[in-house]
């Protein structure tokens, strides 16, 4: 068993969230998760232990990390694997937890990092709303959900460094929990009009709206900032010119030069392919933009796990 060596500082959790699909929050979400465990982008920082929690119904994540052991597409769904830590045959997932049935994190190929694996079954939060739960608002199933989020990240926070949350699009309740209970939040967006008019202030809006209506003033979840992702060249187009000038324009605080990525960086979602070797080390603008990424938000996120390590 890896041993976490952080004994003080509270475990920090990312959740990386966007209102729109396909802007890569999962790939921001397994490349954190991978840098983090692996030592950085140059493997010259302590190694940190991390849980990945995949809070989306479409379960890249679970895919990406559990299909060495055997998870297989079935039509559109990741059947698990059995989890090779339980019982036979018993596969723990995210749904355990808002059945409040006993759950257990997966291994991976990467020695750091456990995965609590979707089943594809977590929208059915949203399916309360107008089931069994009658009569409740969405303020309430938000609560709801921030609650078993938070149950799980108080379970769990003495075993890990860092959580990462990958959350599902659009405005669910899974999502929504997800960012009440995250410590930290990371918006994902491309440079289109979509994201500059819609996503990007919509997902800012929900976790202000998460920290108005959840959290006290002294413990608000953090906007660690945009990615904007997939931008064609390190010289984008004037369309994306126009998309990013907009995003920035409504939101200074929370743009950076570092948070800028460009869609050479992956292949696919399979990146890195295999534990300690990064794909995008390939392409050298593409490891810059990855330590420069990894470096930003460590710089906001794990600076007092990384202090406390040395
Ligand atoms: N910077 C990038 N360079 C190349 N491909 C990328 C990049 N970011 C994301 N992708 C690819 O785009 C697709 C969608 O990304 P994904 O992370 O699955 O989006 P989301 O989780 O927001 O739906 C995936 O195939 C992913 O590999
Ligand atoms: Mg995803």
């Amino acid at each position: 068993m890896v041993e976490r060596f952080r004994k003080k500082a509270k475990v920090r959790t990312i959740a990386v969230a966007s209102r729109k699909g396909g802007v890569g929050k999962t790939f921001s979400a397994i490349n954190i998760a991978c840098c983090a465990a692996n030592g950085g982008p140059n493997g010259d920082l302590p190694k940190l232990k991390v849980l990945i929690v995949d809070a989306d119904s479409q379960q890249n994540s679970t895919y990406y990390y559990l299909k060495h052991m055997g998870a297989q597409m079935a039509g559109q769904k990741v059947l698990l694997p059995p989890n090779p830590n339980c019982p036979m045959g018993n596969i723990y997932n995210i749904s355990d937890i808002i059945a409040g049935n006993e759950y257990m994190e997966y291994p991976t190929e990467w020695e750091n990092i456990f995965i609590i694996p979707s089943d594809g079954r977590i929208d059915q939060l949203n399916d309360i709303a107008t089931g069994d739960i009658k009569g409740y608002d969405d303020n309430q199933l938000n609560k709801f959900s921030s609650m078993l989020f938070d149950d799980l990240i108080a379970d769990v926070s003495d075993e890990y460094d860092l959580i990462v949350i990958d959350t599902p699009p659009s405005k669910t309740h899974a999502s929504q929990g997800a960012i009440a209970a995250s410590s930290d939040c990371l918006v994902v967006a491309n440079p289109d009009a979509f994201c500059a008019s819609n996503a990007v202030p919509g997902t800012i809006a929900d976790i202000q709206m998460n920290n108005s209506t959840f959290r006290n003033e002294d413990n608000q979840t953090n906007i660690i900032g945009i990615l904007i992702n997939k931008v064609s060249s390190l010289r984008p187009t004037s369309h994306e010119k126009d998309h990013i000038r907009k995003i920035r324009s409504q939101f200074p605080e929370f743009f950076s030069p570092n948070l800028v990525m460009c869609n050479y960086v992956a292949f696919n979602t399979e990146i890195p392919q295999k534990p300690g070797h990064f794909e995008w080390y390939k392409h050298p603008q593409a490891k810059e933009q990855m330590e420069s990424f990894y470096n930003y938000i460590s710089d906001k996120v794990l600076s007092d796990i990384y202090a406390e390590a040395k």
